[in-house]
Order: C-alpha cells, then sequence, then structure tokens
C-alpha cells in the first residue's frame, strides 16, 4: 500500500479488476479497497471501473453490491461500467475488445498530449497544464528551474528573468490559477481573478480547482521546484 497511496493521491481514475472468488471480490483486492477506505478520499479520484472474471455465470450480484454501495457511493466516485467475464467468455475477443474500448475512452486522449509543469514545493505537488504560447515553450526548455516566492495575498510572485515571448499572446488580466511569466516574475496566480483586469499577463499554465486549493496550504514564503512530467522530457 505504501506504493499505492501516492499513486493514489495523483490518480483521477481507477479500474477493479478482481476474480470472482466466493460470490465476492478477491480477498487481495478486499483488503486494498479497505485500505483505500481508511487513508481517506483519495485526492482527485473522480471516475471508477469494475472488471470482474468467474467460473460460472449469475455469481456478481456481492461484488457489485460492493461497489456500487460501498466503493462508489463512499468516495463519491462516477461509475465509468461494468463488465463480467464467466466461463468460456474469458476467452472472447469481442468482449476484449469491448472492454479496451472502454479503458480507451476513460481518458481523454488530447489532454494527454498536453504537457504539465510539475510544481514541488515541501510535500506539496501539483501539475499544471501547460497552454502551447510561444512563452510556455520557450518556458519548458528553461526547466528545470528553482524559485522562491512571496505570496502577495492573490498570488505567489517568484523573481524570474523574463524569456522569449510573442508579444501579440499578452493578455489582460488572468483566471484563477493560472502562471505568468512575464515583467521579471513567474507568478502562481492563484486567486484575484476579478481584479486582474488592469494586469498585463503572459499566461503559460494553469492549475485545476483542486490543485490550487493544495498551492494556498503553503507557508507565505516558498521554494519552488519546477520541473517538466517525465512522459515529455524523453521526447
Ligand atoms: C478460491 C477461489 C474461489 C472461487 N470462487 C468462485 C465462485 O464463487 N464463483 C465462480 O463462478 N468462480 C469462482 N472461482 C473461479 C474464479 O473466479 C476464476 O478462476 C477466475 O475468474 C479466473 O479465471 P481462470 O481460472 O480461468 O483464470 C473461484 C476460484 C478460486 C481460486
Amino acid at each position: 500500500m505504501q506504493k499505492i497511496y501516492p499513486v493514489l493521491d495523483e490518480a483521477e481514475m481507477i479500474v477493479l479488476a478482481s476474480p470472482i472468488y466466493y460470490h465476492g471480490l478477491s480477498g487481495q483486492l478486499q483488503c486494498a479497497v479497505n485500505r483505500i477506505y481508511a487513508q481517506g478520499y483519495p485526492k482527485k479520484l473522480k471516475k471508477a471501473m469494475l472488471l470482474l472474471s468467474s467460473g460460472d455465470h449469475g455469481v456478481y450480484d456481492g461484488a457489485i453490491f460492493t461497489y456500487r454501495n460501498s466503493f462508489l457511493e463512499y468516495l463519491h466516485l462516477e461509475d465509468m461500467g461494468i463488465f463480467t467475464a464467466a466461463g468460456e467468455e474469458n476467452k472472447s475477443d469481442e468482449l476484449l475488445a469491448r472492454i479496451r474500448e472502454a479503458g480507451a475512452a476513460l481518458t481523454d486522449p488530447d489532454d494527454h498530449n498536453v504537457p504539465r509543469l510539475v510544481i514541488r514545493s515541501g510535500n506539496v505537488t501539483v501539475k499544471a497544464k501547460m497552454n502551447d504560447s510561444f512563452a510556455a515553450r520557450d518556458f519548458m526548455n528553461r526547466l528545470p528551474i528553482t524559485v522562491t516566492g512571496e505570496d502577495s495575498g492573490v498570488d505567489y510572485c517568484c523573481e524570474l528573468e523574463d524569456g522569449a515571448i510573442d508579444e501579440t499572446e499578452l493578455q489582460d488580466g488572468w483566471k484563477n490559477g493560472d502562471i505568468n511569466t512575464y515583467g521579471g516574475w513567474l507568478a502562481i496566480l492563484y486567486g484575484g481573478e476579478e481584479q486582474s483586469a488592469s494586469y498585463r499577463q503572459m499566461i503559460i499554465a494553469h492549475l485545476d480547482e483542486e490543485d490550487n486549493r493544495l498551492i494556498q496550504t503553503l507557508p507565505k514564503e516558498a521554494v519552488f521546484d519546477l520541473s517538466l512530467e517525465e512522459p515529455f522530457k524523453k521526447q
């Protein structure tokens, strides 16, 4: 579980897969599921799917009850489907193809190709989706960078030498969760959207609501290690 917890903290979806053992989930999976409950709600988990295989037909009620009434309900997850394979069905190519398709639909393939800026400070790690502005692409090439920031009440303001930008991509104001690199600053703009219209910004990335909330748990002064998410480094 010590290996699973950190993955669960980052995960947005989970697929439970189990053989039916005596009308229920396998003991091994049930233990892991119980430990997930004990840990409280995983932070970003939103969707779940269930795959079950068995010797006989009509043996799924116990496992499905556990999935629907404890797992989904307790963790507030959206059900993305339940698939079962009894006896010979376990060898069905057609069923396998349907499950593959459902698995692929769990993720948005376009979203997969978006580079993410990993921001680490103390024991907080968040990931901001980078946009495809000229400045964002230039910034990626400058990573990894460490900056020190101070909480101004609406953002963490960190001194950072300006990189290359395309002036036409400058914008007025920001959305809460935006990240700006302009004017000698890197700013993690967690708040203040309503009063932001008069500030010129070069937005390069955006934090989702949960990550934006986590940023606000940091102390007044914080050191940020900025890097690019692993898969993009290799390209
Ligand atoms: C300890 C144990 C209990 C099982 N209990 C059931 C059961 O209650 N109902 C059932 O249909 N299959 C049962 N099975 C069969 C498994 O679900 C089946 O072996 C599993 O889905 C994997 O399929 P495979 O053996 O073809 O790999 C049990 C298997 C084991 C080892």
